[in-house]
């Protein structure tokens, strides 16, 4: 198998809680808490998980927006040192984010084809003329006509102004796109147009996307694998047709209960699980299993070891004492 594109290892982004007149840190919001994960060259994973649960934290600490409290971010097998400008000016070419709200991420002021020519004037890409030429074939392969170059954004729709958006992130040729919850700032009737934009720039353009969403029934029809996030961690990650047919952890299968089936037999023999309570606060998490205080099936083990990935299948793994116990070791 080949390098991966992305490799995350034991990512952890902590927050101070500051108190006291001083303003000293008082406690720690661990929003990313120890992480791994890697992307191969092609492929799409989303990342799923109730809000707070730390994916937009994880998505920005790989791009550099949000400094990493510890732990490694590979690009292409290298290390990439965060922090330092002229990692992240090359970073950019690399990779690039698209959130989840088209109007904020535009500059009203500029005109469209300003600001998807933003980046090439940034990184000093070709001259004027061809930056117009680059302008004119981003809009047409996000749908868009070349005439709408010289419009400012209040003329263009939610779903146009997406367009826009994923033009601009495109315009240095990145090889991976973060996409922090693209879809869920439009509205319903467009949203499957983005999303099959998407899919179709990925085949055309070879893109490896890390999808940012809480929409398990996009997650399915959109990505190749899966990871499932709680409290700063990961609890189950694996292609998606496995985790959906048979998810391992409760965590997986209490949100994938939720998700309306294709098949309408299927559906109604199925039961939802409904979690108690909230998601605890990721500055006061519980000992052992993060899950504990929410799992039915909690055992005495779960309160007092944090459970490891293990794999329970063909690049397959879940973090679970009762479901996935972890091998004893030998000898
Ligand atoms: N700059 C910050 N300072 C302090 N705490 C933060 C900061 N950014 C995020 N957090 C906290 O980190 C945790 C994870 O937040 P994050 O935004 O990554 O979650 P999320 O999974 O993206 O949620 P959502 O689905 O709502 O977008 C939350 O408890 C949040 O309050
Ligand atoms: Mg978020």
């Amino acid at each position: 198998m080949s390098a991966p594109l992305l490799s995350v290892r034991d990512l952890k982004v902590h927050f101070p809680i500051r108190g006291g007149p001083l303003g000293k840190p008082v406690g720690w919001v661990k929003a990313v808490d120890g992480v791994d994960l890697d992307i191969a060259r092609g492929e799409s994973l989303a990342l799923v998980g109730e809000s707070g649960c730390g994916k937009s934290t994880l998505g920005a600490a790989i791009l550099g927006m949000q400094k990493p409290t510890g732990g490694t971010v590979s690009f292409d097998g290298k290390e990439i040192v965060h922090g330092d400008a002229g990692a992240r000016r090359s970073l950019s070419r690399d990779m690039q984010i698209v959130f989840q709200d088209p109007v904020s991420a535009l500059n009203p002021k500029l005109t469209i084809g300003e600001s998807i020519a933003e980046p090439l004037a940034i990184h000093g890409v070709g001259s004027a003329r061809e930056r117009r030429e680059r302008v004119t074939e981003l809009l047409s392969l996000v749908g868009l006509h070349p005439q709408h170059a010289k419009r400012k954004p209040n003329a263009f729709s939610g779903g146009q102004r997406q367009r826009i958006v994923i033009a601009r992130a495109l315009a240095l040729n990145p090889e991976l796109l973060i996409l922090d919850e693209p879809v869920s700032a439009l509205d319903v009737s467009i949203r499957s147009q983005i999303l099959n934009l998407l899919l179709d720039l990925q085949k055309r353009l070879g893109l490896s996307y890390l999808f940012i969403s809480h929409d398990l029934s996009v997650v399915r029809h959109f990505a190749d694998r899966v990871a499932v996030m709680y409290l700063g961690h990961l609890v189950e990650t694996g292609r998606t047709e496995d985790v959906f047919a048979r998810p391992v952890h409760p965590y997986t299968e209490a949100l994938l209960s939720a998700v309306p089936l294709p098949d309408p037999a299927a559906q109604r023999s199925r039961q939802r699980i409904v979690l108690k309570g909230d998601l605890p606060s990721p500055a006061n998490p519980p000992a052992g299993c993060k899950f504990v205080t929410r799992c039915p099936l909690a055992e005495p083990v779960c309160r007092e070891s944090h459970p490891p990935l293990v794999p329970v299948g063909e690049g397959w793994r879940a973090a679970c004492h009762v479901r996935a116990p972890a091998a004893a070791p030998s000898g």
